[in-house]
Order: structure tokens, then sequence, then C-alpha cells
């Protein structure tokens, strides 16, 4: 029996189709925990990088007594402070060089006794700071103001699952980034579809047909969602617990989508000399205007390891890189399917498109729809 309620529309179709309510829609959104970026990215004092949170460009930055992150605006005038994607250098403003220290307060005021009759610290002027959090290497931020639910409520199971997953990688060259003329909720939307593969991706994920069904696993936390096949009720707490203990490793193809943009994958790559090659896949998706999306992914390998000593490990290093850039080449492939799918959808987008149907493996489309819907309400949403 289908529950429909044709009146209903597409959920959010106004902030695919217009600057104004994407802004707003931003706005709400980046107050929750959003995934930006890698540690690595930051591995030294005064690294730095520039990315978009709740529509905003920001900063996040290492300093000496770690890892901040501010909206990337001077409050002195509102200059933009950094102008690059990455760098390295202290947190210095171009237009008037005022400088600010890691909580983000001004303590170098060129001329300040003269100019404004006062020091520094009475001028007490501040970036607008961006709340940090991590699992593992990966950082996450929200911009003040939302709900008071905290990271590990946010995350629930997923945090042990993030933390050892992406814990036991190290930094990879293999990336695949694009930017794609679409929304990017049509974008999550194809990554929470197991409906399209055999239309889409005929040669990959679709080459076998359709998925059976009673072999499929959706588990819901919070605003997040997973598709553990083979997995029963309970196959989500019962990883998570693994992963707390520290001693999961990948057997079966697993994929995470947490609320709003971040996708998380462990797929099999091959099997090769004795070994199974599973890679690590993290996908961040910027939303950068209405109908404008950049998708980064990046691939790592997660098993076997590719350090250690020995004959057997030594050959594993030997096919790591082949194995992983066989894995981009596929999931550049993947990806560039899915993005033209999107653009076009995006391309036909009207404020009175019709409410979808959605079949039993569009079923995690409906758990996004029904989370979005009520965090832009302004709801605390915990896992
Ligand atoms: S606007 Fe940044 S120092 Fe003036
Ligand atoms: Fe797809």
């Amino acid at each position: 029996m289908i529950s429909r309620d044709p009146q209903a529309g597409v959920t959010g179709i106004a902030a695919r189709l217009s600057p104004e309510a994407f802004r707003a829609e931003q706005e709400a959104l980046g107050q929750c925990w959003t995934f930006l970026g890698f540690e690595w990215q930051v591995s030294q004092p005064n690294d730095w990088f520039r990315t978009m949170l709740g529509g905003r460009s920001i900063i996040v930055q290492r300093f000496e007594k770690g890892i901040s992150a501010f909206e990337n605006k001077c409050a002195h005038r509102g200059f933009p402070l950094r102008h690059e994607d990455r760098g390295s250098g202290p947190l210095i403003c171009g237009f008037h060089h005022w400088r600010y220290n890691a909580e983000g307060l001004a303590l170098g005021i060129p001329e300040c006794p003269a100019q404004f009759r006062v020091t520094p610290r009475e001028v007490d002027a501040r970036l607008k700071r961006v709340e940090i959090a991590a699992a593992g290497p990966m950082l996450f931020g929200r911009l003040a103001g939302g709900p008071d639910v905290s990271f590990e409520e946010w995350m629930g199971p997923g945090l042990p699952i993030l933390k050892h997953l992406a814990g036991q990688v190290a930094p990879s060259k293999a990336i695949y980034e694009r930017v794609v003329k679409a929304n990017w909720r049509y974008m999550m939307d194809i990554s929470l579809d197991d409906y399209h593969i055999v239309a889409v991706h005929p040669s990959t994920f679709g080459k076998d047909g359709y998925l059976n069904p009673d072999n499929v696993h959706y588990a819901r936390f919070g605003a997040h969602s997973a598709y553990l096949p083979g997995g029963a009720p309970g196959a989500l707490d019962a990883m998570a617990e693994a992963c707390a203990r520290g001693d999961y490793t990948p057997h079966r193809y697993r994929i995470f989508q947490f609320f709003p943009t971040l996708i998380f994958a462990i797929v099999k790559i091959a099997d090769a000399l004795g070994d199974t090659y599973w890679a690590l896949t993290v996908q961040r998706l910027v939303p950068e205007a209405h109908d404008r999306t950049r998708s980064i992914s990046t691939f790592f390998p997660l098993a076997p390891k590719p350090e250690g000593g020995g004959h057997k490990a030594i050959q594993r290093r030997l096919t790591w890189p082949g194995m992983l850039a066989g894995f981009k080449y596929y999931g550049a492939k993947v990806h560039n399917e899915d993005n033209e799918a999107c653009e076009k959808l995006q391309a036909s987008a009207r404020l009175d498109d019709p409410t979808p149907y959605l079949a039993k493996h569009e079923e995690r489309i409906g758990w996004f729809d029904d989370s979005y819907r009520r965090i832009l309400a302004g709801e605390e949403v915990r896992a």
C-alpha cells in the first residue's frame, strides 16, 4: 500500500530552485554537525583550509593550542580573511592587518591606541566561531545558535564506526572532485536510492540486476541511515559495538549517509593473491549554490593493511596502488553516471514537481526528507 500525499510535492523544492530559499535552508543546516575535512589537511600549526558550512565561507586552522574554525570574515569590516582553498600562515586580515588568535580574538590591531584609543583587549573584536568536533581524523563543524545536541548525541552508533574505520587510514591521494550542476539533495537522494542501479549503472553496480529485497537491510539512526546488506535488525548496533572494541574487520559492503552531506562506505575492491581488498570511501557534498554542488570523494586502502614487513606485506604494498587506481576509475565512473542523472533532474526541476512514489529500495529518501523537515523546523534530532 502506497501512502502518498499528491499535494505534498518534493521536499525542499524551493531550495533547489531559488538562491534565497537555498540560503535560508543552508543557514538552518549549518547548525547540524557537518563533515568538513580531515585533520591531516591542517597537520602543522598555522596550516589552514577554507570550505563552506551553512552557505558561508569558513576557515579551519590549526593553532599551537589545537584546531579552531571561524567564519571567513574579518571582525573589523568584514573582509574575507582567506582567499584560497588552503595554505599556511598566521591569521591576519589583508585589509588592515588585524591579527587573530586561536580564540578568534583580534589581538594584533595596528595603531590600536592611536586609532581606537583603547587596547586590542578592550576592543574585544572576535571572529564568528564555528564549533569543531572530531571522529578520528574526520573534522566536523557547526554554526552556533542551533539546537543543543552534542556531537555524540548527533552521531549515535555512527561515531564509533567512523572513529574505528577512519582512524586506521592514512592520507590518500586517490581523490575524485567534481562540481556538479545540481542541487545537493539530488546527489544525496541518488546515494540513498538502490533502485536506480540497473538503469543508471548497467555496467557496474547494476550489472547483476536489482538487489534481492531479502538481502537488504536499512537502519535509521537519528537523522542518518545505513544500508547493511545481509544485516538484520540490530546489525548496526552490533557493528558499532565491534568498532568501539576495535575489532571490526570489513566483510560486507556497507554504506552510511550522515545527515546532511557525508557518505561513508566500505567497499570490496577485489580478491587477489589470497587477500580480499577493501576500500573506504568518504564522499563529502558541499552545497555551493541552489543548482551547484561540489563533490569530493577520497578512496582509502582499508584492508589488508598496506604497511608492515615480511613477504606478504611487501606483496600487498605492491598490489595496493593498482587496486586503488582501478577503484578510483570505477568510483569516478559510477559518480559520473549519478552526476549526469542529477544534472538532468536539476535542469528540469519545477516548483510543482510531483510527489515521488518511493520504492522499498528508496525508503531512505523518505527518512532523509523527514529528518530534513524536522531539522528545518528547529527540532532537536538525536541518534
Ligand atoms: S577588514 Fe580586516 S583588518 Fe580591516
Ligand atoms: Fe548511483
